[in-house]
């Protein structure tokens, strides 16, 4: 069957040679999203071991559309009692970027007046709506005039992997942390460390990686389950899989944070993961910190000033960029930030930098190599 796996600006690439290592065909990069062919098992698979997803949709209709009535006739031409009954719920979602329908919710409402009239033409009863967890869940997507409809596999989007009992104000999503490791090099072999860890998202996303955890290891529910045909044998059999390839890995990853709230939550959120013991997590200051011996990856994801307010950010920016020349030698670091300003105040040069969004604010996520010794002045040129 056709699938589609939506993810982050940025993420595309990753996505793809994700699905690639989980035997999917005809892998193809969209906007967003990756477009790809695989049976039942493959969308539970996606579902559970994808860590660049947010949510995988099966398309069950693709139709031009010129008008409102020829919009409304064709979705309730679509036979929707092979995706759910009369008594069960639903709930309908719509993208546009259409000039004849540039209202995506009255494009919801259409689509559920089409689906409810062809129930109740039939049996003299409708289905009933539910926002939260319906039976079924109706994507709309619509480009010009023309229509995809797909439905929901994933309910709640991938990103509530379920480890996250304590936040912190501003905290990245996991889904954005994990492309951010998957684009990085780090090797799962070296040390990794997150010295502004916040709730520790970075180095949970990390070591489930570095472990072969399955992300969504810890969801009890996914809208398929939801689904006339779920496979729960199928299912279950997908989960034992996947924790059979389960390693431990027993290289160090380090989070420090400044704030003592910070590490605590961090805590609280590794062991929720179930990574107790997996990952060390300290308080201390960043420009403080004695580095450990090198060679390692550093990931960080330091305040932009937007969530939160730093007083001086050109200088925390300086501080960061000084505190890696002087004791990161043999260390490469990634950082993300939507703050310009604070970027051009490092003083390093970036050796890679990609557009990422962090929530609505868009970010660049570089690199930036700090060589040993006669490397010093080998600093790679900026590529993009
Ligand atoms: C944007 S948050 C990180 C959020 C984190 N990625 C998460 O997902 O929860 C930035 C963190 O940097 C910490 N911080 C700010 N200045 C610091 C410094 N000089 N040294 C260490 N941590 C610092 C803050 O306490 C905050 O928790």
């Amino acid at each position: 069957m056709q699938l589609l796996a939506k993810t982050l600006h940025g993420l595309e690439a990753v996505l793809a040679e994700e699905l690639r290592q989980l035997g999917a065909t005809k892998i193809e990069e969209r906007k967003r999203a990756v477009a790809f062919e695989g049976d039942l098992q493959l969308m539970y698979r996606a579902n559970l071991e994808l860590r660049t997803a947010i949510r995988i949709l099966m398309p069950i209709a693709n139709f031009k559309a010129r008008n409102e009535d020829e919009f409304y006739d064709k979705i309730k031409a679509i036979d929707w009692e092979q995706y759910m009954n009369v008594k069960q719920t639903l709930a309908v979602d719509a993208v546009t970027a259409s000039k004849t329908f540039n209202h995506s919710k009255y494009i919801a409402l259409k689509t559920k007046d089409a689906i409810v009239d062809q129930f109740r033409e039939k049996y003299k009863k409708r289905p009933n709506v539910r926002v939260y967890n319906p039976h079924l869940g109706v994507y709309i997507y619509i480009h010009d005039e023309q229509v995809n409809v797909s439905i929901d596999s994933t309910g709640e989007s991938l990103h509530k992997r379920g480890y996250r009992v304590a936040s912190v104000d501003a905290p990245i999503n996991e889904v954005l942390a994990a492309g951010m490791i998957l684009l990085s090099d780090w090797d799962k072999e070296g040390l990794l460390m997150d010295p502004m860890c916040g709730s520790g998202t970075l180095l949970i996303e990390a070591a489930m990686y570095a472990n072969h955890i399955p992300p969504n290891r810890l969801r009890t529910h996914f809208a398929f389950m939801n689904w006339n045909e779920y496979d729960q044998d199928l299912w279950e059999k997908v989960k034992k899989q996947a924790d059979d390839h389960i390693v431990d890995h027993p290289h160090p990853i380090l989070g420090w944070d400044k704030n003592l709230g910070c590490v605590r939550k961090t805590e609280q959120n590794i062991e929720a993961a179930g990574l107790t013991g997996k990952i060390e997590v300290n308080r201390k200051r960043f420009e403080r910190l004695e580095a450990p011996p090198a060679p390692g990856t550093i990931i960080m994801n330091p305040p932009y000033d937007e969530r939160l307010a730093e007083d001086n950010i050109e200088e925390f920016y300086e501080i960061i960029g000084d505190t890696l020349k002087k004791k990161y030698a043999g260390f490469r670091a990634w950082l993300i930030t939507s703050s310009m300003d604070g970027i051009k105040k490092v003083g390093l040069r970036t050796s890679r930098k990609m557009t990422l969004f962090n929530g609505k604010l868009e970010c660049k996520f570089v690199k930036y190599e700090m060589y040993e010794g006669s490397k010093k002045q080998k600093n790679e040129v900026v590529l993009e």
